[in-house]
């Protein structure tokens, strides 16, 4: 077991701090494990550079943050299911991860955290951005908190997993595997403001990925309110962008982010391994 003796350095945006002095080759021992855990939800997102870790690493410290489960219509590696290879060929035109979301939110338990570690780089770009989605809360003015209160969106992953959505239609442009299902069209329903289960911060919980419109709202009003929602939860001052190096971990907690792959690397290989540890049900704040 590690014991730790972390060094924490905050970007200075928003959110996100580089954690050093820890080698997650190794276990973590309890006391460590608390401490790293408490760093993630209070920094929303950290990056650990140089992390020699194997795959068997990556899962069991998924194990420690929660338990690892699948993603649902990704295939994992045919060795290890709860493994997403996120891989983009040089040749390929399309990615994963390219527009802002927040992962599974389509899921009645979205996950507590989702873990990304680098294995191949491209020379240039292929940087991935994440918004602090408490501080864009914060940032709302009274009137749409009090508009959002006791709200409730309908989430669903229809648009980028359903039958003939965009995953089944850019198929031969991408180096994954996707698996898109009629099953993707189920809704599960989430607060629109949340209160973290951890910090206990009110969260501003909605995405334009998955979030399809707000109940009791007619379709015009839902997506007029939901537009404003999503360009303000991802503005220039709730971000903070990552230059990934090779052997880099990144961990973030799912419930107070959102992210998005940035798509400016034709021509070039990036190779990563992910994994997600299980949540809880979301409560209103
Ligand atoms: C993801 O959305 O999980 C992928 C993010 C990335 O590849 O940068």
């Amino acid at each position: 077991m590690l014991c730790l003796v972390m060094h924490i350095a905050p970007t200075g945006a928003a959110l996100g701090a580089f954690i050093t002095g820890i080698d997650l080759a190794r276990p973590l021992a309890p006391e460590g494990l608390a401490a790293f855990r408490a760093a993630i939800v209070a920094h929303k997102v950290v990056f650990l550079p140089d992390q020699h870790i194997t795959l068997d690493d990556l899962e069991r410290l998924t194990d420690q943050l929660g338990g690892r489960r699948d993603t649902p219509y990704v295939k994992g590696l045919a060795d290890r299911p709860m493994v997403v290879r996120v891989l983009r060929e040089a040749d390929a035109a399309i990615g994963f991860g390219e527009a802002w979301h927040t992962d599974l939110s389509y899921l009645a338990a979205p996950p507590a955290f989702t873990l990304l570690w680098s294995s191949e780089i491209p020379p240039k770009g292929g940087d991935t951005m994440w918004s602090n989605q408490a501080a864009a809360y914060a940032a709302l003015d009274d009137a749409t908190k009090r508009e959002i209160a006791n709200l409730t969106a309908v989430h669903s992953a229809i648009g980028p997993y359903g039958a003939g959505g965009y995953y089944a239609q850019v198929q031969g442009k991408t180096s994954m595997q996707f698996a898109p299902s009629a099953e993707a069209h189920a809704e599960h329903r989430h607060p629109v403001v949340i209160r973290h289960p951890e910090s206990g911060e009110k969260i501003l919980f909605v995405n334009r990925t998955y979030a399809l419109r707000i109940e009791g709202y007619d379709a015009e009003r839902s997506a007029r309110l939901l537009n404003a929602l999503f360009l303000h939860a991802v503005s220039e001052p709730f971000r903070y962008r990552l230059q990934w190096r090779p052997h880099m971990l990144t961990i973030w907690d799912n419930r107070s982010t959102q992210h998005l792959a940035v798509n400016d690397y034709q021509g070039h290989r990036r190779d990563m391994y992910r994994t997600t540890a299980v949540g809880t049900a979301l409560e209103a704040a």
